[in-house]
């Protein structure tokens, strides 16, 4: 069975790695993802009164695809766990003329959410970052904000086979680097936590890009 390796790393450490990576993902890491992250989008199926939560927001790529496909009067909300990518976000969908936005500083294990309040959550590059002990926490607070049907997208680093270099790589390097060399990401298989999580109808594929990508969509 193909396993997950954990991600041993500290909140403090993903916001101080994040605050700096804020000031070039956007040229560099989000043109590389971009393929998946748009297959995830297309997955979603949005409609233009969906009400629309993206946990992980980062610089706001995969809000602004959101925001062209809704209605100009309904409010796309975001959260991020960093400020510096938050900032980033806000001049992304700024920039783009949109104002029906609400973005808060908060993190995916609490989100600041009724229960049951979107159609849609979105979620790109942040589970795979999260250590495998609190996977279940997040998967609880996004099935606990989606409405029952309510449809789940995420978008994470993958691999369909064994242990991969990176993985070697990731565990080799000292703890306190991997936030800072990797982004703290390694790659994960989404399926069966999202299934254990009590979500149904759920369905993956995996898209190659640089690297190989999970698009998983499920249903509360
Ligand atoms: C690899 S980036 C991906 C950003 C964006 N989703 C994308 O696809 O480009 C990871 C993002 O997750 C955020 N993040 C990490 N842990 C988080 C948490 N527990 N709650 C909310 N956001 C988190 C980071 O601040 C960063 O913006």
């Amino acid at each position: 069975m193909t396993q997950m390796i954990d991600a041993p790393v500290r909140v403090s450490a993903i916001q101080s790695a994040y605050n700096l990576w804020s000031l070039f993902y956007g040229s560099i890491v989000v043109p590389m993802e971009r393929k998946p992250r748009l297959r995830g989008i297309e997955l979603a199926a949005i409609q233009p009164h969906d009400r629309i939560l993206e946990v992980a927001v980062g610089t706001g790529a995969a809000l602004l695809e959101m925001l062209k496909r809704v209605d100009k009067v309904n409010v796309v909300h975001g959260v991020d766990l960093t400020p510096g990518m938050l900032e980033k976000a806000r001049r992304t969908v700024a920039k783009a003329g949109f104002t029906n936005v609400d973005l808060r500083l908060g993190d995916a294990r609490s989100l600041p959410f009724d229960d049951n309040a979107f159609d849609v959550l979105f979620n790109s590059y942040m589970l795979d970052l999260i250590p495998l002990a609190d996977m279940p926490t997040v998967l609880g607070e996004f099935r606990r904000v989606l409405k029952k049907n309510g449809r789940l997208v995420m978008v994470n680093m993958s691999k369909e086979h064994g242990i991969t270099l990176w993985e070697r790589l990731y565990q080799a390097t000292p703890v306190r680097l991997v936030p800072y060399l990797y982004g703290g990401c390694r790659p994960v298989l989404m399926d069966g936590p999202t299934k254990a999580a009590g979500f149904r109808e759920v369905q993956r594929e995996f898209v190659k890009n640089i690297i190989s990508s999970e698009v998983l969509v499920a249903r509360k």
